[in-house]
Order: C-alpha cells, then structure tokens, then sequence
C-alpha cells in the first residue's frame, strides 16, 4: 500500500519558477524511500507537497489512498500522519526552550497536560535529548537541535516521517546517529522518506530511490537499479557512490572486476572481494 502518492504534479511558485513538472512519486508503507537530486531539482517542494503546506498547481496527493483536501480541518489530521522535518532547524524551532518546542505539537491538538509530558519526555529521550528540556534551542550544536526537530514531529507520533536533507551540515558521527535513528523507527514500522545528495548514504539505508533533476523525477528503483544507470546519475549531477566508483574505475582501466553490478556500499564490497581472493 502506497501511504503517499503524487499523481502528475506541477508546482509553479508565484514568481513564475517552475519548479516541479508531472511528478509521480510514490512511498510504499513501512519502507525508506530516498530522494536523490542536487541543489535547486525541487526536492524541499515536493515534500511540502505531502502533508499539504504546498497545494499543487495540478496534479493531486495521495494520503493513505485519499486525496488532500485543503481545509483546515483535514489539513491538521493529515499533519498528524505525516511529519515533516525541515532541513533547517531554524525554520522549525521556535519556543524559547526545548520543551516548549516539542510540546507545542501535541499540545495544539488537545492533549492533556499529563499526555503532553510524556509525549515530550518519551520523544527527547528517543533522540537522546533528555536534560535539554530548559535550554533555548538557539543555544545547541546544529546536531542537537535537529534532534529536537525531530522529537518534536516524534511527539506527534506521526506514521510517516518526512526528512529533509536530514544529515546536511551534521559531522560523520551527528549524521550516522540520525540515520541509526531513522533506520530504527522504520524497524518499528514507520514510512521514512527521505532526501539528500549524499550518494553514499542511499544504499546504506534507502530500499526506493527516486532521482529528481529540474523538477523531474528522472529514475527510480532500487539503489542497485538506480546507481547502474551511470549516465543519468552524473546528467543529474550527481556521481556514483565512492565504494562503486573505485568499483568503475578497477574495471575499465585496470581490468579488475568483482563484477556487475558494481558494489554499492563497504559491505558489500568486502563480501565480493574476499570471495574473490579465496579463488
Ligand atoms: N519560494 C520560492 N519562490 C520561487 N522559487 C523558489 C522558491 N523556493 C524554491 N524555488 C525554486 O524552485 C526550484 C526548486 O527548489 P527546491 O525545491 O528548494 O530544490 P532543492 O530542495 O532540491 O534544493 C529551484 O529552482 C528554486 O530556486
Ligand atoms: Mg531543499
């Protein structure tokens, strides 16, 4: 079942940019779905498209089979099936202290006091942010406070989780413990989607990918489908992940290979080569 779907959209924003153009994309339950496109393909407005802050200039979104409908009403119960994490931080935080921030969610929709407490307290502990309850989130690292973004949509208990670009600007550790994160809620049965540029991510968590390029969705597939379309990746601007193109590059021009598809990830690379070298 496909909890999100976009059929034929095109978005155009009010100066005149177009910047999405028959999009179909669709998130299959209980999966993670990456989108994959540089700067500016329109990956930011097409996920603003599914939990309606968007509305398409034509086409539809698919919640959960049902068409959005873009009143007030249903616009809140779609927000609280599908959570979205903005790639800034400071586009989200807003409450003088954290806990104010990752209240206010579950607070607007009519929770009890003592429902909002250990909605907040469950979700900081989630993401390892329990004892920042009384800091202003403008005083954490870029790292902590995209964690208290996402305790704040966690606190919600969204069933799917929106991300963008939910590395971007971390360290290696801030980014791999997001991913860890994400890659548990999905073991618990949540939908994550997904976007980023970072290639080598995508096959380490990602079982869909999606390529978007100007606006348009240029491929999609498994990471293995997807990344064996060299041509389209680097027209997207795009590259090959790294462990794949050392792969490339032992093949045609120093005439190693461990075979087609290349590798994707270390795993997966290790495995191959130490088959090979027990022949
Ligand atoms: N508010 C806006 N008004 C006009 N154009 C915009 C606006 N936001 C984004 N764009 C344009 O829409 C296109 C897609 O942008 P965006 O969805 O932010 O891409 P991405 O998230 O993949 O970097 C770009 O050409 C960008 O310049
Ligand atoms: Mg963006």
């Amino acid at each position: 079942m496909n909890v999100i779907e976009t059929k034929e959209i095109l978005y155009e924003y009010p100066d005149g940019t177009k910047a999405l153009e028959d999009v179909n994309f669709k998130a299959e339950s209980g999966k993670i779905i990456a989108l994959l496109g540089p700067n500016g393909a329109g990956k930011s407005t097409l996920f603003l498209h599914f939990n309606g802050i968007l509305e398409p200039s034509s086409g539809e979104v698919l919640v959960n089979g049902r068409p959005i409908s873009y009143d007030k009403k249903e616009l809140m119960k779609v927000r609280q099936e599908v959570g979205i994490v903005f790639q800034n931080p400071d586009d989200q935080l807003f409450a003088p202290t954290v806990m104010e921030d990752v209240a206010f969610g579950p607070m607007n929709i009519g929770l009890s006091k003592e429902k909002v407490e250990s909605r907040v307290k469950e979700a900081l502990k989630r993401v390892g942010m329990e004892g920042f309850e009384k800091k202003p989130p403008h005083h954490l690292s870029g790292g902590q406070k995209k964690r208290v973004t996402i305790a704040g949509i966690l606190a919600m208990k969204p069933k799917i989780m929106v991300l963008d670009e939910p590395t971007s600007g971390l360290d290696p550790r801030g980014a791999s413990q997001i991913m860890r994160l994400l890659y548990e809620l999905n073991e618990e049965g949540m939908t994550i989607i997904i976007s980023t540029h970072d290639v080598d991510l995508v096959p380490l968590y990602a079982s869909t990918v999606y390529i978007i390029s100007h606006g348009n969705i240029i491929k999609e597939g498994s990471p293995q489908t997807v990344f064996s379309d060299v041509e389209t990746i680097r027209n997207a601007n795009l590259r090959l992940p790294r462990i794949a193109h050392l792969m490339e590059i032992l093949n045609k021009e120093d005439h190693v290979s461990f075979g087609k598809p290349y590798p994707l990830t270390i795993g997966e690379a290790r495995r191959k080569i130490r088959e090979q070298a027990k022949d």
